[in-house]
This record gives C-alpha cells, structure tokens and sequence, in this order.
C-alpha cells in the first residue's frame, strides 16, 4: 500500500491579485506531473488541506482543472484556508460523512483510511467536538485491520509559537479516543496532517504524527515563542507513506528542485569500487 500525501497547496483563482512568494497554482501542476510518474504508482493521493487560498469559488475552479490531470485516485480534506461546501461540490465523488465537518472514511487495500475535517469555518484553529467524536469513535468501532487517520492539523503543539498559537480544541479528546481504540484492539497506526508548511513529526497517544510539506512557502523554523511570521522557500514537494503490514515508512519526494538525478560511473561498471554508505 503506497499513499501519496499532498498538502497545502494554496491554489489561487485568475482574479487573484496578490503578490505570491511562490508560483502556487505552477508548483501543484509539478507535483501532480510527478506524483503521475511515480512506480510504483501509489494506490492513492490523499490531499490534506488548505487545497484554496481563500476557499473562493474560482480557485475550486482552478484546483478541480489542476488535479483532473491527476491519474491516480483521489482523496481531500479541507484546511482552515478552505470552504467546506465548495470543497464538497468540487469533489463530490469522494464519500462525504452525513454532517456538517466534511469527513470521510475508505478501505484500499485492507487498509482504512479515515478523514477527519479538523476545521472551524472562519478559523486558523482546529477542534474537535462532540460530533466528530461520535463520528470517529463509530468509525473506529467499525473497521478492521490497519488504519490511518488523515486531517488537517498537526495533532500536537509543535513549538512554533505563531502556529501553534491557533489552537486545537478537543485534543484531550482526540488523544483519549485513539487511546482507547488501541485498548480495543483496533489502534489507529498512522497520522498524517499538514497545516504547518514543514515537515515535522511526533506523536498522540502513543500513534506517530507526520506532517507533510506544502507545495508552496514554507514556514520557517523558529522556536523562538515569541517570533513573528516568517515564511521562507524550502523545496517543496510531497509525501509518500509505504505501509508493508507491518510498519509505516514515510518518503519525502521534492519536486521543482532543478536538480538532475546523478548516476555515479560505479553504479554502470561492476569492477569498480562501491561505497559502503
Ligand atoms: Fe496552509
Ligand atoms: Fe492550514
């Protein structure tokens, strides 16, 4: 099971204005170019959120037209940079929850991926309330085998303060429900987020959290609690997770680096000398 994890991608619509630190809507094109060449190719692309800038209806329009080039299938969650019901509508074959969070929860090979809409509508900040807990507990109580869990917020305080600052409403509850699904026998393995324009990773009770790397600016590493807003221009690019039944392996793949891959002469002459490293 190979999932390809998209995140951030912040496409802006043609009557956008802005100055952008970086070609958004070019660099989700790149990486869709690449996540299409990718052998194996993965069995799917989950798109974590903030897929829109503003959540505005041309930038659907745009994000639609860039991802129908995709010929992998796909998966999207909305980031507090999104617009639930356009999200919804733009994409109406993914398998909506009945609620007002746009959920979802699939089976690809054996393996259950759930989608937790993290999102408060007007705000930076995640939460997770009373119904999305019933909903996630349900779908816990009902799968079976290997599960994932994708959203759009890092599940953790990541120590950049300016992020950070947004808050997570309900993390004490989301921990005490992976906990007790593991109790159950039925542990979450795997999540994987993004929000935070890096990659970072870590862990809620006791099930390792990865944050995937925006196809746009990143956000710079400043522990500092009291730092301002700086974004810089990392490589950007996505993540791939392997899961082989027994362990998750996450691969960065960069993209749009301008750099040809090197093949060095003792990989094509088997008399030569190989490094050991
Ligand atoms: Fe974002
Ligand atoms: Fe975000």
């Amino acid at each position: 099971m190979l999932l390809a994890q998209l995140t951030d991608t912040h496409v802006i619509g043609p009557s956008n204005d802005e100055v952008l630190f970086v070609d958004n809507n070019g660099r989700l094109a790149e990486a869709v170019a690449s996540l299409n060449s990718e052998r194996p190719a993965p069995d799917v692309v989950v798109a974590t959120g903030d897929l829109t800038n503003w959540g505005r209806p041309d930038e659907y329009r745009e994000l639609a037209e860039l991802l129908g080039e995709l010929s992998l299938p796909l998966l999207v969650l909305p980031g507090n940079h999104d617009h639930r019901q356009r999200l919804r509508a733009t994409f109406p074959q993914t398998p909506w929850a009945d609620a007002e969070h746009a959920s979802w929860a699939v089976t690809i090979d054996d393996v259950r991926i759930i989608g937790l809409d993290s999102t408060v509508p007007g705000q930076a900040g995640a939460e997770f309330d009373q119904v999305r807990e019933q909903w996630l507990t349900t779908e816990l109580d009902r799968s079976e085998g290997p599960m994932v869990l994708a959203l759009h917020h890092p599940p953790f305080v990541t120590g950049i303060g300016w992020m950070d600052n947004a808050g997570f409403v309900g993390l004490d509850r989301l921990g005490a429900v992976l906990h007790q699904s593991a109790l159950d026998g039925r542990p979450v393995t795997r999540i994987i987020c993004g929000h935070l324009h890096r990659p970072v990773s870590s862990a809620i009770a006791g099930v390792p959290a990865q944050v995937g790397l925006s196809t746009v600016q990143h956000v710079a590493l400043d522990l500092d609690p009291t730092a301002g807003v700086t974004l810089i221009n990392d490589p950007v690019g996505y993540l791939l997770h392997r899961f082989t039944g027994d362990a998750w392996v996450t691969h960065t793949r960069y993209i749009a680096t301008g750099e040809a891959p090197y093949v060095p002469t003792w990989a094509s002459n088997p008399q030569a000398k190989k490094p050991d490293g």
